[in-house]
């Protein structure tokens, strides 16, 4: 039942700088406000533009009207599809922008005013007229939608179903079954750095773009050849982000944007930096997500049949097939599986990765089906969970490189003092109802790619590599793994990151920076000590690249977790408060526990916000989100956020790379809903199936229960 810890084979690593509580290297620049994000890089005359935007949710464009915007006084230019640089075809529909005179969905970017200041070209961009030929926009999800499709692929590159054994006929013998839908709305990644970038034209010299992008390297290899210039001719800049989650993963009409703009006033800089209102239709979101579960155990209390079927929407512009299935099918085992996923496609905006895309709804609905099958085998649910660990990755066939969830589990029930909880709704003080809920977390492994470059120049290691630091410690926690790979003191090390030529480092997304770049620094400083020994000439360098074992490709490799919440529920308004919340993780070495508990505890207070506030409200009559800003969308307040616990069982994991560190950036949002919504449960017998856990949700619940349990 528990896992076995391999031994690391050849690791060399000795942990020095690594391991250490080491405040952020970047703490003094960011609290003096002295850290530039894309807006604030100084710039010599810039102009800046507002995007105009489509009030059409489908059509043709057939003309503007600019007269009165072009009369505005500091207007320089106005950019739209008839005058846009033409661009390289590419991947994505989603960089082609005004291209075309179409219109996809409402809001979508149709030019931009170029003006003297911000103010003259947000004014002069609301009296653009736009005629449309408008056409029949449908924005609404329907499970039975005609147009209803099966991805080829889902995201990370799994299938979109999966069928193992007979689980309908497995469904029908079990002794115990359960069978419910589950729902999670729209979500927006709302970062505290909005979207914002500068771009420079310089004729034949090239392109500098300063944006908020998780991965500099990345993005030129995606717009360089949009632009059809050669990669070195694009200079991308991005060395502080002030968050991510996915939503700057990959660039976003607002770049292209601004790069289009650029071009039209050349050699002078643009400024862009979006309203919070545009983000809700520019930058990506989660999409919309319903699942059907049906969990099957028998008498004992083994799982005998495991059924997931998920219909979520995606744009017609750009399919995005959030990997909803993925976690259901390395979790538990049962001689009967299947999962499948069908989409709806909608004329919406692109949706794109949202903090642990896949394994967030996947596992929100899966946890809760496991505490109603818990409950339906008279089981405590931490006891139904130990008892369905499975010996290998029930669909690899691989065994796990280290998996500790059932420590995890163990751990955390008795840190959080699970042997007191009672049964639902026994638990009362005044209008308030007590229960505890646990869920287990799990976030994969993604095979990464990086390289590293070391120059030692000026009595310093110059470690260069281009990683992103979205706020989450990478300048810190980067400089520590370099200065035990080099074995010297921090100090000698001097961390170059978050710039496009630097060497290729993939995305600060997939949690997979920390064990993808120290990996390939790992490898660099081998090769530097290699080939220049202790005391290197001044001048010296080498390079190397991260490695992706044999071994390690011949384990199933993920962080897990487990989540234990206690929320009080008012039996008076229905509303939720999260009142205690422990953490306990299993991923592998901690490189620095200061920055990784700030990930943990800033993924869980992302999951609170998504179980109890976020969600939008799309107006399907015009495909527009009513509530785009930060009034209507709700997002978790200090006030919601009791005192966090986090905990975690730090045993290094050989097959992540050399420092046996797993990725931390994600698991902590996974299954935070579930935990909350089974403590809800155990607090008033309201199973809550629908994301977010709004009031009306509990006193509809609470209205169709027996009279002793009203107030
Ligand atoms: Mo994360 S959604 O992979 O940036």
């Amino acid at each position: 039942m528990t896992a076995t810890v391999e031994k690391p084979a050849q690791n060399t690593f000795k942990a020095k700088s690594v391991g250490q509580d080491i405040p952020r290297l970047d703490g003094p620049q960011k609290v003096t406000g002295t850290a530039p994000y894309a807006y604030e890089h100084p710039v010599k005359n810039p102009a800046y533009i507002f995007p105009i935007v489509s009030t059409v949710g489908r059509g043709q464009i057939k003309g503007f009207d600019l007269k009165a915007a072009q009369a505005v006084e500091g207007v320089l230019d106005i950019l739209t599809h008839e005058n846009a640089y033409k661009l390289q075809p590419s991947r994505s529909a989603e960089l082609q922008l005004l291209q075309k005179p179409e219109v996809h969905y409402r809001g979508e970017i149709l030019g931009a005013v170029i003006a003297e200041t911000p103010h003259a070209a947000r004014h002069a961009a609301s009296l653009v007229r736009v005629e449309y030929d408008e056409q029949p926009q449908d924005t609404k999800f329907r499970p039975d939608h005609p147009e209803l499709y099966t991805p080829k692929k889902i995201n990370a590159g799994g299938e979109p179903d999966s069928h193992r054994g007979d689980a309908q006929a497995a469904l029908k013998d079990a002794p115990h079954t359960t069978d419910a839908p589950f729902s999670s709305p729209m979500q927006f990644h709302s970062a505290m750095e909005p979207h914002s970038a500068i771009a420079e034209w310089h004729g034949e010299e090239g392109v500098t773009l300063y944006d908020a992008s998780q991965g500099a390297g990345a993005w030129r290899a995606m717009l360089a050849p949009l632009l059809g210039l050669e990669p070195e001719k694009l200079r991308i800049v991005s060395p502080f982000v002030g968050g991510g989650f996915g939503s700057k993963g990959v660039p976003h009409a607002p770049t292209v944007l601004t790069l289009l703009a650029a071009q039209r006033v050349s050699p002078r800089p643009v400024k862009l930096m979006l309203t919070r209102q545009q983000h809700f239709f520019n930058v990506g979101y989660r999409p919309e997500i319903h699942q059907r579960f049906r969990l099957g155990a028998d008498a004992g209390g083994k799982l005998q049949a495991i059924a997931q079927n998920v219909t979520e929407t995606t744009s017609k512009l750009l399919e995005f097939a959030e990997q909803t299935v993925s976690p259901t099918r390395m979790m538990y085992a049962a001689p009967g599986r299947e999962t499948t996923t069908r989409l709806v496609p909608l004329d919406l905006p692109p949706a794109t990765f949202m903090r642990a895309p896949g394994e967030f709804p996947g596992m929100f609905a899966l946890e809760i089906a496991m505490d109603e099958l818990a409950e339906a085998c008279g089981l405590d649910p931490i006891e139904f969970r130990l008892r369905n660990e499975p010996e290998v990755d029930p669909e690899k066939k691989l065994p796990f490189s280290v998996r500790l969830l059932t420590a995890c589990l163990t751990r955390g029930a008795e840190k959080f003092g699970w042997e007191g909880r009672k049964g639902p709704a026994e638990r009362q003080e005044g209008e308030w109802l007590y229960g505890l809920g646990v869920a287990s977390a799990t976030y994969p492994h993604h095979k990464p790619q990086a390289g590293c470059k070391i120059v030692y120049q000026d009595g310093k290691y110059h470690v260069q590599i281009a990683a992103a630091d979205l706020g989450t410690g990478a300048w810190t926690i980067l400089s520590q793994a370099a200065a035990d790979a080099l074995d010297v003191p921090m100090d000698d090390i001097q961390l170059e990151i978050g710039q496009g030529d630097l060497p290729a480092a993939g995305l600060a997304g997939g949690s997979m920076g920390t064990y993808n770049w120290t990996n390939a620094i790992w490898h660099a400083a081998q090769a530097f000590r290699q080939a220049h020994g202790k005391k290197p000439a001044e001048g010296t360098e080498a390079e190397g690249r991260t490695v992706n074992t044999e071994e390690a490709a011949e384990h199933s490799k993920h962080t897990f977790g487990a989540h234990f919440a206690e929320v009080k529920v008012s039996r008076v308004t229905g509303e939720v408060r999260v009142t205690r919340m422990l953490s306990v993780f299993d991923a592998g070495r901690i490189v620095n526990p200061r920055t990784a508990r700030s990930q943990f505890i800033g993924g869980m207070t992302m999951g609170i916000s998504a179980a109890l506030h976020e969600e939008a409200y799309l107006d399907t009559r015009f495909g527009q989100v009513v509530n785009h800003d930060f009034a209507g969308y709700h997002i978790a307040a200090h006030a919601d956020i009791p005192a966090l616990d986090v905990d975690w069982i730090e045993v290094p994991d050989p097959h992540f790379g050399p420092l046996g560190a797993k990725g931390i950036g994600e698991v902590g949002i996974v299954g935070v809903p579930a935990a909350i919504s089974n403590a809800i449960y155990n607090a008033c017998a309201v199973r809550l199936r629908h994301l977010p856990f709004t009031p009306d949700k509990v006193l509809e619940g609470l209205a169709k229960q027996s009279e002793s349990l009203k107030v």
